[in-house]
């Protein structure tokens, strides 16, 4: 699942493939910032750019998908916030804004192959108006990963691993594996989210 193709053929199923709910930790972090602009990379369906949307932000979803942006902006649409939206075609990997900045740059579950989100981390931060914030989130690595490729496991990190990509006018304010329950196939488990969440000075 590291390639555009594998992610359009998934998002041209039936029904949604993620539950349209924002991610908890993007809830735990942005609900008490005064709302402004917005990137989200990797944006899925778009459920964290809605409800940032839906909070007064005004939302760029990024995504190399274009099964999932367009999935994402039809989504915008039926829930009112399409005017708040805009969506942007692009890999990670090439991200560049052209000097663009918005005041929250967010990401969830990217997860690019043999430990490539620290690169990632380091397109993102120039993305980071001053005194903006920058919030990573992915899966920690965990015995439930002990049969994927030594690739798929290499793309799971810590928050800790992260850090070095900061410059140094970033702050580090939560760098740390939060524990959350969920169900999977019929069964409840506890995963850990590693979450970096990070001020720029200004
Ligand atoms: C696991 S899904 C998470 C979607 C959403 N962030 C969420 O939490 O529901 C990963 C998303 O990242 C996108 N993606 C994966 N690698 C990417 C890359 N290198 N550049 C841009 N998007 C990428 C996929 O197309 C997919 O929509």
């Amino acid at each position: 699942m590291f390639e555009p193709p594998a992610w359009d053929e998934r998002y041209s199923g039936e029904g949604k493939v993620w539950s349209g709910d924002a991610n908890p930790q993007l809830v735990a972090e942005v609900s008490g910032l005064e709302p402004g602009t917005a990137l989200d990379v990797g944006s899925g369906e778009g459920g964290d750019v809605i409800w940032l949307a839906g909070r007064g932000w005004r939302v760029t979803g990024a995504d190399f998908s274009a099964n999932g942006l367009a999935r994402a902006a039809a989504h915008a649409e039926e829930a009112g916030v399409a005017g708040r939206t805009e969506w942007w075609q692009v890999d990670a990997h090439e991200l560049d804004a052209g000097g663009r900045t918005w005041d929250l740059v967010t990401t969830h579950f990217l997860h690019p192959p043999d430990g490539g989100m620290s690169a990632v981390v380091a397109r993102l931060v120039t993305a980071v108006a001053p005194g903006g914030h920058l919030l990573v989130v992915g899966h920690a690595p965990s015995g439930r990963h002990a049969q994927m490729s030594e690739s798929h496991r290499r793309a799971m990190f810590l928050a800790a691993d992260l850090v070095p990509s900061l410059p140094a006018d970033f702050e580090p304010l939560v760098v740390e594996q939060r524990p959350r329950t969920v169900t999977r196939d019929g069964e409840t488990i506890e995963i850990d989210d590693s979450t970096l969440f990070a001020r720029r000075g200004g």
